[in-house]
């Protein structure tokens, strides 16, 4: 059955992310009227098995440029889609999907078919005159808590801590705009505190909005996000969270992890995160250990028994190593990320599947976003629970918040805040 609202154009361009690197922006025009446009993000702490990124090589933006991709979409995935009916999604990612015919999209690249994917489907929807999120589930309702990374490390600040992300949840808040405001409130706490505490470099924000205090010791940072909450009066509504990147602290030579400048096993890893949950009410760790250690990921959850673990480049969104997961019993839930896996339909049936088997899906940025709020939508739709796009500041990450805001107003009395049940949400 076609509804049959053709797209009668499709075109892309080259801009600029959060960072300043190039990325893609992608037009669906449908019965001659632009009816979807879509950014493309980028990550910088990527796992190795993430879908193939094009870029341009040579001079222009130190390699960075993304022209070849604009170009695939301007010629082969537009000639291919032209006169498509717009909501066919799942028959239009297939064909992207067989145009670029390799295992990780690296003939298209995967900035290329994601653009385009993620503009049909908000091209249908405003077609459709629905919301995006509605448009993808018209039951969806689920307000995620958001994971508000406050303390930035790793490759994602200026600083010499382990971990990349440090992270508060304001689980006990009643509805979602109760969650940002005391996530809003918490951060502008937090930050005098962290001037007055490490110096006034401290509060410069790293790449998700985080401060980045010169800190090595993973419960001195812990103590600092804690310090501020309790200073809040909101401790009882808030867990932490972690993600520790923990691929980029692992030397494959020496089969050693580097945490807070001392060499650990993996054993010896999965020890320190029993201390650390014994300490505090940590409620999630993203990749504690690095992404090939499906065993170490299956003994993780068994010796955090209560935590939620999480797979993200351990995963990278992709439905077969999710497979091999789900086996094995690594991990107990998937960090989302479009452009980890290159269209919507296939990031869609990871979660799918993710949801099926009892994992929780967390519905993720990355360090290089645009304002495109594209995937405020995408974890209503998908009841996801959870969302991490950064701390409650810096354009690129609140225009998601802000998105989420007005989605719940747009539910009203059938909105609910995920909350405490963010990893089962219902
Ligand atoms: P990335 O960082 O977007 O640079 O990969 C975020 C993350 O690892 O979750
Ligand atoms: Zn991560």
């Amino acid at each position: 059955m076609t509804l049959n609202h053709k797209i009668t154009g499709i075109n892309a361009r080259e801009i600029i992310d959060c960072r300043g690197t190039p990325t893609v922006q992608a037009d669906v025009w449908v019965d001659n009227v632009l009816r979807g446009r879509a950014d493309v993000p980028s990550g910088r702490s990527t796992g190795s098995h993430e879908a193939y990124e094009l870029r341009d090589g040579g001079p222009r933006y130190a390699g960075f440029g993304v022209r070849k991709a604009v170009a695939n979409v301007n010629t082969i995935i537009a000639d291919a889609l032209l006169g498509r009916d717009v909501t066919e999604q799942r028959a239009i990612d297939r064909d992207i999907i067989a145009l670029d015919d390799t295992s990780n999209k690296s003939r298209l690249g995967a900035n290329a078919s994601l653009g385009v994917s993620l503009a049909v489907a908000r091209a249908a929807a405003n077609t459709l005159n629905l919301p995006l999120y509605r448009y993808l589930d018209s039951a969806s309702h689920i307000l995620p808590v958001p994971m508000m990374n406050l303390i930035n490390g790793g490759k994602l600040s200026s600083n010499d801590l382990c971990f990349q992300e440090f992270i508060m949840m304001p689980v006990g808040a009643t509805n979602f705009s109760e969650a940002l405001r005391m996530t809003a409130e918490i951060n502008s706490i937090l930050r005098p505190m962290t001037a007055e505490r490490y110096g006034k470099l401290a509060i410069n924000v790293g790449d998700e909005g985080g401060v980045v205090p010169p800190i090595v010791d993973v419960r001195e940072a812990l103590d600092l996000l804690c310090e501020a909450v309790s200073r809040s009066g909101y401790a009882e509504h808030i867990v932490y969270a972690f993600d520790c990147a923990a691929t980029h602290l692992y030397d494959p030579k020496t089969r050693k992890y580097t945490f807070e400048g001392k060499e650990l096993t993996r054993d010896e890893v999965i020890r320190f995160f029993q201390d650390l949950c014994a300490e505090y009410p940590i409620a999630s760790i993203e990749d504690p250990l690095e992404e090939d250690d499906y065993e170490g990921f299956a003994e993780i959850v068994k010796a955090l028994d209560g935590v939620q673990i999480v797979g993200d480049d351990l995963f990278v969104t992709n439905k077969e190593r999710l497979a091999k997961g789900l086996e094995m019993n690594s991990a107990n839930a998937v960090l989302w990320k479009v452009n980890q896996i290159g269209t919507l339909t296939e990031a869609m049936e990871t979660a799918a599947m993710a949801f099926r088997n009892g994992y929780g899906v967390c519905v993720s940025e990355r360090s290089g976003e645009t304002e495109d709020p594209m995937i405020a939508d995408l974890v209503v739709a998908l009841d996801g629970g959870q969302i991490k796009t950064g701390a409650p500041v810096r354009s690129e990450r609140t225009a998601k918040y802000n998105r989420l805001l007005q989605i719940e107003e747009e539910l009203g009395s059938a909105a609910t805040y995920a909350g405490r049940s963010f990893r089962r949400p219902v």
